[in-house]
């Protein structure tokens, strides 16, 4: 196995950031997570462009191949279906300081790990999702892919600790997402979404999904949606570039409509994987 830092293909004990990297010491830094299905990286161009939204929000000026190292490192490691986890800090100052200059050297890393290959997979292979309902306790920049993820880990543990697979996050009466997932919501035969803001990261699942139903000519709205309107859903699902589009079956121990995966949702997974990407 290798890793990339800075430059170069190393072993993952050779490399090495030093203690006043900047996103060690602040998560002063942005990331992004591109899965790899048989050698082919999933909306690698969409992912790179949240890539580069993220580094413009924050000012990290950093302009590599992006593609080129990300395909080289999936390569190197035997290609196949593996998730590759860039990330970009600011760098560092060699001292701990709030503020930072303009010109200091980012540190770039990447490394990958195994994946399922989903689409492999029929839709009888799906596990569902059992979720919580909580507040989002993050900040209000959400459309940046900031490693500062203390809230959703705290968030996504609570889940865990109650069974549960992901949560569902509330703030200021809306749902907005899950820890690190988007939300789709089934009634009547049409989807909803939440709409995009600086409260949702902008999924390039998300998007794909809402491409598919409109070239199959499913109606779909962006919209605001109240967790009230979870109980009389007829599917609920969640969505991630790692893990497709997956049924939620139930929200805080009771079950979305009659606890099965949906009809909508089998023909969206149907979509879903046979859209080469
Ligand atoms: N997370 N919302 C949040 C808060 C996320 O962290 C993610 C992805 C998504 C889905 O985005 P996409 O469809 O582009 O994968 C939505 C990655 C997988 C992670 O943190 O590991």
């Amino acid at each position: 196995e290798v890793v990339y830092l800075n430059g170069r293909f190393v072993a993952p004990d050779q490399a090495s950031v030093s203690v006043f990297d900047r996103g060690f010491l602040f998560a002063d830094s942005v990331y992004e997570v591109i899965p790899y299905y048989r050698g082919i990286g999933f909306r690698l161009q969409q992912h790179l462009d949240r890539l580069v939204h993220s580094l413009r929000a924050i000012r990290i000026q950093a302009n590599e191949d992006w593609a080129a190292i990300l395909d080289e490192l999936v390569q190197r490691n035997g290609g196949g279906s593996l998730s590759v986890y860039l990330q970009v800090s600011r760098g560092s100052a060699g001292y701990r300081t709030h503020t930072y200059d303009d010109r200091m050297q980012p540190t770039v890393f990447a490394c990958t790990s195994p994946i399922r290959d989903i689409y492999g997979e029929g839709a009888d292979q799906v596990q569902g999702y059992h979720v919580i309902v909580t507040a989002d306790l993050r900040w209000h920049r959400c459309d940046i892919k900031s490693t500062g993820l203390l809230p959703n880990i705290l968030v996504l543990q609570q889940a865990r600790e109650a069974g549960a697979d992901e949560a569902l996050l509330v703030r200021d009466g809306l749902l907005s997402e899950g820890t690190s997932s988007n939300l789709f919501l089934v009634r009547q035969g049409v989807l909803y979404t939440p709409k995009r803001s600086s409260e949702i990261l902008g999924g390039t699942t998300r998007e794909l999904i809402l491409e598919l139903a409109a070239e199959a000519g499913i109606p779909y709205q962006e919209v605001d949606l109240r967790p009230e309107e979870l109980a009389t859903a007829d599917e609920v699902w969640i969505s991630s570039s790692t893990r497709g589009v997956i049924p939620v079956l139930s929200i805080d121990g009771e079950p979305v409509a009659d606890g099965r995966k949906g009809p909508l949702w089998q023909k969206m997974f149907a979509l879903f994987t046979c859209f080469q990407h």
